[in-house]
C-alpha cells in the first residue's frame, strides 16, 4: 500500500503517519525529517535546506525530487510506504506519479488531514520533536513521560526552528498557494481521502483504517 498525507503544516501529518507505519508495517518517509537529520549530520544538504526551512519556505525541487526518488527505490519500500511531507507542489506530484509510471505502479491513497488554521497554530506553539527519532509531542495533548526526554527512544525533545510564531505563518501561507491544490490533484485521479484532523490523536488512526477499510 503507498500512502500520501497531505495537510496542513502541524496537521498531524507526521503524528498519523508514524501510527499508520505501524498499523501497516511500512516505512514512514518524511521529507523534513530527512532534511533534520541531514542538518543534524551537518551535510551539505542539511545545511543548503535549513537556508529555506528556517524561513518557512520551500526547500527547492532539485533538492526534494532525486532524494525521495532514491529513498523510496530502497529495499524496505517493496511493500509500500507513508509519504508525509511529499509531494507539496504539482511538479513534485507530477514526477512522482511518472517515475511510478514507468515501474507500472501508481500511489494507492492520498489522506488528506484537514485542521482549521487557529487550530493549527496552537498546535505548533506547543509542539516539541525528538532530535533523534523525530517522534512528535504537544505539552498539551501528548507530552513526554519525562520532561525534553522521548518516550520511544531517549532522544532529546526540542522545539523546532520553524515552529516560532512567524514561521508557521508562512509555512501556512505557501501551503495554501503551493501545496493545497494537491487536493484537487489526487480527487482528479480518484484516491482522495479526506479525514478531519481535528479530533484526538487517539483516534488519528481509527479515522484511516475507516476510509482505507482495514
Ligand atoms: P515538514 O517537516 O514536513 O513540516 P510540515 O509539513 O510543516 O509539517 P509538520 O511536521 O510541521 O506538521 P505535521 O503535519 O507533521 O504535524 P505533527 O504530526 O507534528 O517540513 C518542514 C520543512 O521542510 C518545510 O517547511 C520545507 O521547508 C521543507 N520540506 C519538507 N518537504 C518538502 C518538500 N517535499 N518540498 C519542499 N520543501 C520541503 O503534529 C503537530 C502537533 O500537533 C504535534 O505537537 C502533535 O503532537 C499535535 N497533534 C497532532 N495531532 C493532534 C490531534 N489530533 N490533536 C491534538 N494535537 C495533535
Ligand atoms: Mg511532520
Amino acid at each position: 500500500m503507498k500512502f500520501i498525507m497531505l495537510g496542513a503544516p502541524g496537521a498531524g501529518k507526521g503524528t498519523r503517519a508514524a501510527l499508520m507505519a505501524e498499523h501497516y508495517k511500512i516505512p514512514h518517509i518524511s521529507t523534513g525529517d530527512i532534511f533534520r537529520a541531514n542538518l543534524k549530520e551537518g551535510t551539505e544538504l542539511g545545511l543548503k535546506a535549513k537556508e529555506y526551512m528556517d524561513k518557512g519556505h520551500l526547500v527547492p525541487d532539485e533538492l526534494t525530487v532525486e532524494l525521495l526518488l532514491d529513498r523510496v527505490g530502497k529495499d524496505d519500500c517493496q511493500d509500500g510506504y507513508i509519504l508525509d511531507g511529499f509531494p507539496r507542489t504539482i511538479h513534485q506530484a507530477e514526477v512522482l506519479e511518472q517515475e511510478l509510471k514507468k515501474l507500472d505502479d501508481k500511489i494507492d491513497y492520498a489522506i488528506d488531514v484537514h485542521v482549521p488554521d487557529a487550530t493549527i497554530e496552537e498546535r505548533m506553539g506547543g509542539r516539541r520533536t525528538c532530535t533523534k527519532c523525530s517522534q512528535s509531542y504537544h505539552i498539551v495533548f501528548a507530552n513526554t513521560a519525562v520532561e525534553g526526554i522521548c518516550d520511544k527512544c531517549g532522544g532529546e525533545v526540542v522545539l523546532r526552528i520553524d515552529d516560532a510564531p512567524e514561521t508557521v505563518h508562512k509555512r501556512l501561507e505557501v501551503y495554501h498557494e503551493q501545496t493545497k491544490p494537491l487536493i484537487d490533484f489526487y480527487n482528479e485521479r480518484g484516491i482522495l481521502k479526506q479525514v478531519d484532523g481535528s479530533g484526538s490523536i487517539q483516534h488519528a488512526l481509527a479515522a484511516v483504517i475507516e476510509v482505507v477499510g482495514y
